[in-house]
């Protein structure tokens, strides 16, 4: 019989220990959870992707794969998210999730450079690629780990460029590492299942998939969050729950034809118009953001859309269209817009507060995917509790909705604008069902 010694044991330990650098992950070593523990000792192992059903806890392994040689002189990690919105959002962006863990350590934060620098001499740097150009923003310095957060919303020629900025120097004893994590369904969703073999192609050594299972989280109450998840369509339950990468691409979470098209809508309705702004300026090239504004109103257990507005405006533009929106909509109508993490975020609440007066105003930090977001609206398409009033409008809203959260969907402006209304008012539908909550909405 083959056994192990005492001896030979003790020296597995720490090769079988995920690297945590204290005091930097204390708070994610003191909850780690199995999955994490497993996808944290492949150290030898250079990409990795931890993706699949939401709430999996990926976004904090990939904060703990960063930091796992912050205590190594030289050592560089870079975590990449789509967009600033995204990655600095509260709670659950990795810059603030960041702050959490090295508030009060040895690590200094320098905002400049959105970069965490550790005693030893080694550093964490965030980024984002809003534009299409913006990999090239990362063409000095280099890394030896590069992680990307919800990278199925990452351009495939930037992932594949920022890889050009993996590099070891011989004298620094860490490996080079690519982590990814993310949920099936974003835009690039085909791109990524391919290249981690998802689609039955034969696997790509050096490359390994962990699935990641909302039951892997400990952290979450599974239970509860399955049961409110069920009734959800099919294609988003199998994604989020499931984390399933096979099923169809061609979007699913809306069926157009559960929503009837109405003449008029009950004035007594409470009404509450939801603002998606553009993350990118209508100055930039290629295929801008645009900016989409939704009036809902609910009455008698249904849900009318409105009214809907959009353009790709500049940030003059947007502002007018505000203002021209809610004379029309009236004192009574709440308006509900993003606040975005940060003083910048907080000054462009306090302006439209200002430019608003007589109105009600709602800021609300959001946080979560769009498709978790859109998830109550979703369900209620799907209970046939939402009506369209007829307008100019439903043919393009009717559009974006049939191709939402398929890969390769341009554009989700209208359905955000829709889904934060939603979520503002669905609490007058009086069915128990409409009220459906999720973690991180
Ligand atoms: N090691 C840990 N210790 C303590 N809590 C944890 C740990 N890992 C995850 N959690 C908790 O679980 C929550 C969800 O984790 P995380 O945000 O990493 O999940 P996710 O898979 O990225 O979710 P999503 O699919 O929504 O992006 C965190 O907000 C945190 O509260
Ligand atoms: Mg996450």
């Amino acid at each position: 019989m083959l056994t192990l010694t005492d001896s030979q044991l003790a020296e597995l330990g720490p090769i079988l220990t995920p690297r945590l650098p204290s005091p930097y992950t204390d708070a994610y070593r003191a909850g780690i959870t199995v999955k994490q523990q497993a996808a944290g000792i492949l150290h030898h192992i250079p990409n990795i992707m931890y993706g699949g059903a939401a709430g999996g806890a990926k976004t904090w392994w990939l904060l703990a794969e960063a930091l796992a040689y912050c205590d190594i002189p030289g050592y560089a990690a870079l975590l990449i998210r789509d967009t600033w919105p995204n990655l600095s959002r509260e709670p659950d962006g990795l810059i603030p999730i960041a702050h959490k863990w090295l508030r009060g350590t040895p690590a200094a934060w320098d905002g400049e450079n959105r970069t965490w620098r550790f005693p030893a001499g080694a550093t964490l740097s965030f980024g984002h690629l809003q534009t299409p150009e913006a990999h090239h923003n990362f063409d000095g310095p280099s890394y030896q780990m590069v992680g990307f957060d919800e990278v199925t919303h990452i351009r495939p020629g930037q992932f594949e460029h920022l890889q050009t900025r993996l590099r070891r120097l011989t004298s620094l004893q860490v490996p080079v590492r690519i982590r990814t994590a993310s949920n099936p369904g974003g835009r690039y969703h085909s791109y990524y299942r391919h290249y981690y073999a998802l689609d039955g192609t034969p696997p790509v050594p050096g490359r390994l998939y962990i699935p990641s299972r909302v039951v892997d989280n400990p952290h979450l109450d599974a239970d509860d969050y399955i049961a409110r998840l069920s009734s959800l369509p099919d294609v988003l339950r199998l994604r989020i729950l499931e984390g399933d990468w096979s099923v169809d691409d061609s979007g699913g979470f809306f069926r157009p034809e559960n929503i009837a098209v109405v003449d008029d809508w009950p004035r007594h309705a409470r009404t509450v118009r939801g603002w998606d702004f553009a993350s990118t300026d209508s100055s930039v090239g290629g295929d801008p953001d645009w900016t989409a504004g939704c009036r809902v109103g609910v009455a008698d257990g249904v849900c009318y859309i409105v009214d809907m507005v959009r353009g790709r405006w500049d940030p003059a533009g947007v502002e007018t269209a505000v203002r021209t929106a809610a004379a029309q909509d009236g004192p009574s109508t709440e308006i509900v817009i993003e606040e975005e993490a940060g003083a910048a975020g907080r000054n462009l609440v306090h302006t439209y507060r200002r430019m608003l007066t007589g109105h009600r105003v709602h800021a609300g930090s959001v946080s979560g995917s769009k498709l978790v977001r859109a998830t109550p609206f979703a369900t209620a398409v799907g209970k046939g509790q939402v009506v369209l009033v007829r307008g100019r409008w439903n043919e393009e809203f009717l559009t974006e909705l049939s191709g939402f959260g398929a890969a390769g969907s341009r554009h989700d402006d209208q359905v955000d604008a829709a889904a934060h209304a939603f979520n503002r008012v669905a609490r007058y539908l009086d069915d128990s069902g409409s009220r459906v909550r999720f973690p991180n909405t």
